[in-house]
């Protein structure tokens, strides 16, 4: 069956502090969406792309947000004001999906093979596969207080990203449960279901702040485009 890209665009990137919504903050040219869109599409991994804009922008057509060449394989629908309101909306307009992959606009720097990797898994008969890293750093957990409480072993921990896939039955059913959880397998562990982690990739990281965008931008003009 196919395989259906969600891309989350519909935040405001106040950490990011531009003026426009951050997916539509540019990179050499080149919308952070148009990016996601082509690493996702251009994988071969991936079918169609529903992309999740912020409202006032949800009835553009596909050709003026993405690159031509990906337009027709993309539809345009509205976000809500939670990240995870914008997953649903993404999944109410990806219907006939057997797997859907959420992937962040603000990844927009991930490499084509990392799609590959999450639906390699689900064709493989896993049902929820999520990317991660190594923590670098020590984490602490604290009190309100801000008194240090715990230590955990670093060596049992990782970074989530994105894309993270799913069978699309399990995350719908995963997301009639509103929840606070902050990624979409968060949902899903809930259920009590398993949920693999593949290696993910330092480029796949989140453009969240001005240093991000800084980098992001030296990292794009210093590959070989
Ligand atoms: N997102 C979304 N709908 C929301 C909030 C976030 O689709 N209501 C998307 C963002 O566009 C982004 C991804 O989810 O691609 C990850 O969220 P984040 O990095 O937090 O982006 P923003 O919410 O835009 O940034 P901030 O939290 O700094 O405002
Ligand atoms: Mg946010």
């Amino acid at each position: 069956g196919p395989v259906v890209g969600i891309i989350p665009a519909a935040g405001r990137g106040v950490r990011l502090g531009e003026s426009l919504p951050k997916a539509f903050v540019e990179l050499g040219g080149r919308t952070m969406l148009d990016l996601a869109v082509e690493s996702m599409l251009g994988s071969g991994a991936v079918d169609r792309v529903v992309v999740v804009a912020p409202p006032e922008l949800a009835a553009t057509p596909p050709a003026e947000l993405v690159s031509e060449k990906y337009a027709d394989r993309v539809v345009v629908t509205a976000g809500g004001a939670e990240r995870a309101d914008s997953v649903r909306a993404g999944l109410r307009a990806a219907s006939g999906a057997q797997f859907v992959l959420v992937h962040d606009a603000a990844r927009a720097l991930t490499p084509p093979e990392l799609f590959t990797r999450v639906a390699d898994e689900l064709r493989a008969g896993r049902r929820a596969v999520i990317p991660v890293l190594p923590v670098t750093d020590t984490i602490k957990s604290v009190d309100s207080g801000g008194v240090v409480t715990g230590t955990p072993d670093r060596a049992t921990l990782r970074a989530v990203q994105t894309p993270q896939g799913f069978d699309a039955d399990l995350l719908d059913r995963a997301n009639r449960d509103t929840g606070d959880a902050t990624d979409d397998a968060g949902l899903v562990e809930r259920l009590g279901e398993s949920v693999q982690t593949v290696a993910g990739d330092p480029l796949a990281f989140k453009i969240t702040t001005p240093l991000d965008l800084v980098l992001a931008r030296a990292l794009f003009a210093a590959a070989d485009r």
